[in-house]
């Protein structure tokens, strides 16, 4: 079983962005599954919290990436960036500095993400690339864009516009794909 993490990067309940992260989960392809992993609990990075020990919420995250064979982030974009909550998360597990390389060092990335809006997050998704590229990460090439995504989903979350579905199947099948590739190259 191949498993990648998922991490949403809006915290709020009616996140169009967890909805997407959900629906990938139920689309995922045969032998592999996505393993949603809340950051809801990781605190705002304070190096004093870091040098009294690091929170357990953080410690939780970093080991399920370590086991995880692939990272997806389905993030909105917050002024043409990635949201402070995702990136803060990232930080975090990239912390102490010696573990940086064990939980990012080739790991497969995927970064996606869902607006109301007409651009789909093609910012935000470009913004995320030097950070990746500084953690050591593998960042899969292609995109998916999900713009106008407050009329993409019903009150309980499931998907409506049933081409957004399909291409959420077939980015998620090309990613493990992909990763799987890539992690029998390492
Ligand atoms: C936004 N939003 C937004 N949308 C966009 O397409 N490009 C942008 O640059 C921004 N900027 C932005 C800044 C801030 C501070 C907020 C709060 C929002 C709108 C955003 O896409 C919308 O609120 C989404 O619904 C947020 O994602 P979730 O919470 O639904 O997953």
């Amino acid at each position: 079983m191949f498993t990648v993490v998922g991490i949403s990067g809006s915290l709020r309940s009616g996140s169009l962005n967890s909805m997407l992260l959900r629906a990938a989960a139920d689309l995922m392809p045969p032998d592999s599954r996505l393993q949603i992993l809340s950051i809801t609990e990781i605190p705002l990075y304070d190096g004093d919290v870091e040098a009294a020990g690091v929170p357990a919420a953080v410690n939780e995250a970093k080991s399920a990436v370590m086991a995880a064979g692939a990272l997806l982030i389905v993030a909105p974009e917050y002024n043409g960036g990635m949201p402070g909550v995702a990136k803060n998360a990232l930080d975090w597990m990239s912390r102490p500095p010696a573990d940086k390389a064990k939980v990012y060092g080739g790991l497969p990335v995927a970064v996606t993400g869902a607006t109301p809006g007409l651009l789909g997050t093609a910012t935000a998704q470009a913004a995320w690339l030097p950070v990746l590229r500084n953690l050591g990460t593998e960042v899969w090439p292609e995109r998916l864009l999900v713009p106008y995504a407050d009329k993409s989903f019903d009150a309980s979350g499931r998907i409506t516009d049933e081409k957004l579905r399909t291409n959420l199947g077939h980015y998620m099948a090309g990613f493990v794909e992909w990763a799987k590739k890539r992690r029998a190259l390492s």
